[in-house]
């Protein structure tokens, strides 16, 4: 007894063909025609519509204690919205707080990250160098199957690295044939920049994105790539919104370095005139790196870059927090807790203003949205539909169309950076692990069901620069 979906047209990162698609268990154990025919298979008709593998989300934060709050979405609701939005996969970041260990700060994440309805993996924070963590750091890729680390070079006080464990992280990365993830700006300079416009009563969300200009994430991309090529580790840069990063990881793949970047439906759609919106409505959209000003070149250096193939994935930095929870920052835009909603958004962001405005294919997309994620950090069973695989599909109709609102979003969060948006195509029907999850409007997750998943080393280092 199986799941056929049959008739419709399959779409990997390099192909589309027409097929049914068979599943039994949590596995696609067959692609071809007429293969409906089993006694008792439960039949899908996708006729006229996409079948996608599930995308997989490489950034997310859920229930993630941060600047005083903890984020909206816990791991049920946060991974709830992602099938809702066909997304069946996500990385979240584990991040212990400095000076703790990595191991009692993986095992807090798999206790909350139980109750998750998706797939999940982690990459592991380094919020400090102590005489530790460098063991640790292999313990977690030996042992624990955390094939990827994090750090901010942002966050002064809480959670940012200097240069020095930066340094490490890449030199014990490489070692270990882990990727390096960073949060790419230069947090001293923002650190200053914050207080000075405080001190002049600049107060309001609309000096979040003055406080942090595009110079200051070029400055920090730049010199994440560096301290990675030194030891030949690979980077992969979060959230890119600016040319100036866009430039340097260009440089850096030029020349042959193994690094990759990312960047998120908000910085390639919306600007920065949102920040003025009305009785604080601009504190829904602070977020870390800000969005971008149009007129700079931002958002077409995006563009092109996932276009061209220069930027590798398209995450969302799921990290939604309530406008209760922003207006802690009422009074001073640096204690607006950073981040917003995304999860249940880019499938239907990225296929109308991608696919559909002709910038990629809808291959392209699942490339970005799936196939990319799932390479770079050894998700070996994910991110293609092919026999084998984990039986995580999305049914999607590209001739419906939707609009984007937090009144009809499964995230508990209470506003939309995409309020109002018109989408073309429509997630009809997500399949997770080989059940369907989600189908025409109504949510089925299992709390629980998602499974964590253990990675292997994608990665091994060449020739260091240093040799030490
Ligand atoms: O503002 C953001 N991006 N919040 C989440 C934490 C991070 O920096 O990714
Ligand atoms: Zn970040
Ligand atoms: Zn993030």
């Amino acid at each position: 007894m199986g799941l056929v979906i049959r008739g419709g047209t399959v779409v990997n990162a390099g192909e589309r063909f027409e097929a049914d698609v068979k599943v039994e268990g949590r596995t696609i154990t067959a692609i071809g025609s007429d293969l409906a025919k089993g006694a008792g298979d439960t039949v899908i008709d996708a006729a006229g519509r996409f079948v996608l593998p599930g995308l997989i989300d490489p950034h997310v934060h859920m229930e993630l204690p941060f600047m005083g709050t903890v984020s909206a979405d816990d791991f049920e609701t946060g991974t709830a919205s992602g099938i809702a939005g066909g997304t069946t996969s996500i990385i979240d970041f584990c991040i212990p707080a400095p000076g703790t260990s990595l191991l009692d700060g993986l095992k807090m994440w798999r206790e909350r990250a139980a109750k998750a309805a998706a797939d999940y993996s982690f990459h592991m924070a380094i919020t400090g160098w102590g005489e530790k963590t460098a063991e640790e750091m292999r313990a977690v890729v030996r042992d624990h199957g955390i094939t990827s680390f994090k750090v901010f070079m942002a966050y002064k006080g809480a959670i940012m690295v200097d240069d020095h464990a930066l340094y490490q992280v890449m030199k014990v990365a490489a070692e270990t044939g882990a990727v390096v993830t960073v949060h790419a700006e230069n947090g001293d300079v923002v650190w200053n920049l914050q207080r000075e416009l405080i001190a002049k009563g600049h107060t309001g969300p609309e000096y979040h994105p003055v406080s942090r200009p595009s110079a200051v994430e070029g400055e920090a991309t730049e010199r994440a790539l560096t301290m990675a090529r030194l030891h030949d580790a690979a980077a992969y840069i979060v959230h890119m919104t600016c040319s100036e990063s866009v430039r340097a990881l260009e440089r850096a793949k030029i020349a042959g370095q193994r690094c990759y970047g990312e960047t998120c439906p908000q910085y390639l759609l919306l600007d920065d005139k949102v920040f003025n919106a009305a009785d604080f409505g601009g504190s829904t959209y602070v977020m870390s790196p800000p969005i971008r000003a149009r007129g700079l070149g931002h958002h077409e250096a995006l563009w092109s870059g996932l276009s061209n193939g220069m930027m590798d994935s398209v995450g969302t930095d799921h990290c939604p927090f309530t406008h209760e929870q922003k207006k802690m920052g009422a009074k001073d835009f640096t204690k607006i807790p950073n981040g917003a909603a995304g999860i249940e958004d880019r499938l239907a962001i990225l296929y109308t203003h991608g696919v559909a405005a002709g910038k990629f294919s809808l291959e392209r997309l699942v490339e970005l949205g799936a196939t990319a994620p799932a390479r770079i950090f050894g998700l070996t069973k994910k991110g293609t539909v092919a026999v084998g695989m984990d039986a995580d599909l999305v049914i999607f109709n590209p001739d419906a169309k939707g609009v984007r609102s937090a009144k009809t979003h499964f995230s508990k969060a209470d506003r939309s950076i995409f309020e109002g948006f018109e989408v073309k195509g429509k997630v009809e029907r997500t399949i997770v692990g080989g059940r369907v999850a989600f189908e025409n409007g109504k949510l089925m997750a299992e709390r629980g069901a998602g499974r964590f998943i253990a990675r292997k080393p994608t990665h091994f280092a060449r020739e260091p620069e240093v040799k030490a």
